[in-house]
């Protein structure tokens, strides 16, 4: 069977020097990005101020528009940011912690940096409540259902794990919170791009990520959709010029917030950033994240299959439908065998409780998954011989 999506190997020039399974981290570059790059600095040379009216100010919503379109968000609800921590900070300047509903819950499986950044608000008000997991690997759904109750304010959590690529129930977590009159965040970083994602369908109050990883966009551009009947009567706190109704008059005293998505917006833009975006949001919708989401799964079955054979600790999950795009493998030496892996351009990263990631993506072959754990067998009998 031919393997429509390995048309667009060409498009990513590190794939001919390297085994590249690492989009859980940063995804390839797209050869595009050079040109984009190239012709972002000839607007700024020739047009000078004047990009700003001409290209700049717009680019904000047509990068939103452009990640919106992958998970279904009407136009005009997503505004980009330069991470996700400070998208949970635009969300959290909406909120008001002084009241009985305060508590914000998650589980230890979400992001460190998203957990140290609700931690630090509790210095203003708000109540953590941490669910915990037993095996590393999920945490039951259950379990974070009955945390969420009528004092629940926001319910920031990972739609895929980072450590264990586990996919969330955010049907029911966020059926349960609406329930309770509580808001969720789902952070889609680690599936935007290579599993579906539809934010209406889910009814979703917020959604937010980066384009590095899945959907090879390089750092610097980060996104968050807001419901749009719900942004309309939200009033972040983080704000600026960019998010004022009336931002070229430059009027003094309280802001004038304006529509979505500017809204969300605070100051001046990284503008480089969208310019390197936009090839790579291009090629994964063009690509279509249902044939990514298919080819993902055999590829992700395929690593579990080889590690069984050898009796390597997968953590990840089972079942493919609440597995995403990453497989941790924690083999003998797992450390070790990362640096090496990465000496010998099989680039994957290692996570202390999880073992060495590896991120197929729609550019890699079933070949090369072979040929990855080939180079660890060889890897480990190296160790072993040496250390004998
Ligand atoms: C699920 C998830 N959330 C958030 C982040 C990082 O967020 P930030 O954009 O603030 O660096 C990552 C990065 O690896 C992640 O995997």
């Amino acid at each position: 069977m031919t393997d429509e999506l390995l048309r667009y190997r060409p498009e990513f020039p590190i794939l001919e020097r390297t085994v590249y399974m690492i989009s859980n981290s940063l995804g390839a570059m797209p050869r595009g990005v050079a040109d984009s790059l190239r012709s972002y600095c000839e607007t700024w040379a020739t047009r000078g101020v004047r990009a700003w009216e001409e290209q700049w100010w717009d680019m904000s919503r047509e990068v939103g528009d452009a990640i919106g379109v992958l998970m279904n968000a009407p136009s005009g609800s997503v505004s980009v940011h330069l991470n996700v921590t400070l998208c949970q900070a635009v969300v959290a300047s909406c909120l008001d912690f002084s009241g009985r509903r305060n508590k914000i819950v998650y589980s230890d499986m979400n992001f460190p940096s998203v957990m140290y950044f609700w931690e630090a608000q509790q210095g203003r008000g708000a109540r953590v409540h941490m669910v915990k997991t037993d095996d590393g690997i999920h945490v039951p759904t259950e379990r974070l259902l009955d945390a969420i109750d009528e004092e629940t304010l926001l319910v920031p959590v990972s739609h895929v794990v980072f450590r264990s690529s586990y996919i969330k129930d955010m049907k029911a977590i966020i059926e349960k919170a609406h329930r309770v009159g509580a808001l969720v965040v789902l952070d889609a970083f680690q599936s935007l791009g290579n599993v579906p994602l539809d934010v209406q369908a889910l009814n979703a109050d917020f959604a937010t990520g980066g384009v590095l990883k899945w959907l090879c966009g390089g750092p610097g551009t980060s996104y968050l959709y807001v419901r749009p009947d719900l942004a309309r009567k939200l009033e972040p706190k983080i704000t600026g010029w960019f998010a004022h109704a009336n931002p070229f008059g430059f009027e003094i005293g309280a802001t004038k917030y304006s529509e979505p998505p500017y809204r969300f917006m605070q100051g001046t833009t990284n503008v480089p950033g969208y310019y390197a975006a936009l090839p790579g949001l291009k090629i994964i919708r063009e690509a279509g994240v249902e044939r990514i989401r298919a080819k993902s799964k055999k590829m992700t079955a395929r690593l579990i299959e080889l590690a069984d054979q050898r009796g390597w600790k997968v953590n990840a999950p089972r079942d493919p439908e609440k597995r995403g795009g990453t497989v941790a493998i924690d083999m003998p030496n797992a450390y070790e065998v990362c640096q090496e892996l990465l000496r010998r351009d099989v680039l994957v990263d290692f996570r202390p409780k999880a073992g060495v990631r590896f991120s197929p993506h729609f550019y890699n072959t079933m070949e090369e998954i072979d040929q990855a754990i080939q180079t660890v067998d060889e890897i480990l009998s190296e160790i072993g011989v040496a250390a004998k």
